[in-house]
């Protein structure tokens, strides 16, 4: 009998397989960059949640904000990672901001392998401003000392992910191959 079950039981253990990706991480950390690199060399589905929710809107991130405010966002934030989360053979990049809620990462379905790229305040904000996208939570006087609060709150949320990537002077290219390892 035991010979079997052994027979059966080949590759790794299923609560050990890894079925999806998270990236989570500040703007600017290079989720969306990474994520397409990543999904790209594994054959799987690369799933950006800010995309999502402005196709399902039929507007900009920037105008929800100014339009309906931020606590609408997150709703239609929440409401998309529902429907995303479970998918399989995906890397998902959610905005910043998900991740930065409490108890976000700790009921994660399973077979999710998170992943938190670290980027400092300085070289996030340089990214986020040049990469096209507008960011309304930097849209302030002073984004770096912006950049600097959300990060104070939101990195023990972060903290919570199974892995870290520091980013900051490392190319996309290098990190994307870092996780595809982790995962193979
Ligand atoms: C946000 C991050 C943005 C976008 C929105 C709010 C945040 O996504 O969801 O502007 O609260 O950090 P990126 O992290 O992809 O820039």
């Amino acid at each position: 009998m035991s010979g079997l079950f052994d027979a059966i039981r080949t590759g790794p253990p299923p609560e050990k397989e890894i079925r999806r990706v998270l990236l989570v991480g500040f703007m600017g950390s290079g989720k969306s960059t990474v994520g397409r690199l990543v999904a790209e060399r594994l054959g799987w589905t690369f799933v950006d949640f800010d995309e999502e929710i402005e196709k399902r809107e039929g507007r900009s991130i920037a105008d929800i904000f100014a339009d309906s405010g931020e606590k609408y966002f997150r709703a239609v934030e929440s409401d998309v990672a529902s429907e995303h989360l479970m998918r399989t053979r995906a890397v998902l990049a959610p905005g910043g901001g998900w991740a930065a809620r409490p108890g976000r990462l700790d009921s994660l379905p399973e077979g999710t392998c998170s992943i938190w790229l670290r980027v400092g305040a300085e070289t996030a904000v340089a990214r986020a401003l040049s990469d096209g996208g507008p960011r309304p939570l930097l849209q302030t006087e002073d984004p770096v000392l912006r950049a600097k609060e959300l990060l104070t709150e939101r990195t023990p949320h972060y903290a919570a992910a199974d892995h870290q990537i520091e980013t900051d002077g490392t190319p996309p290219d290098e990190i994307a191959r870092t996780i595809v390892d982790l995962v193979n």
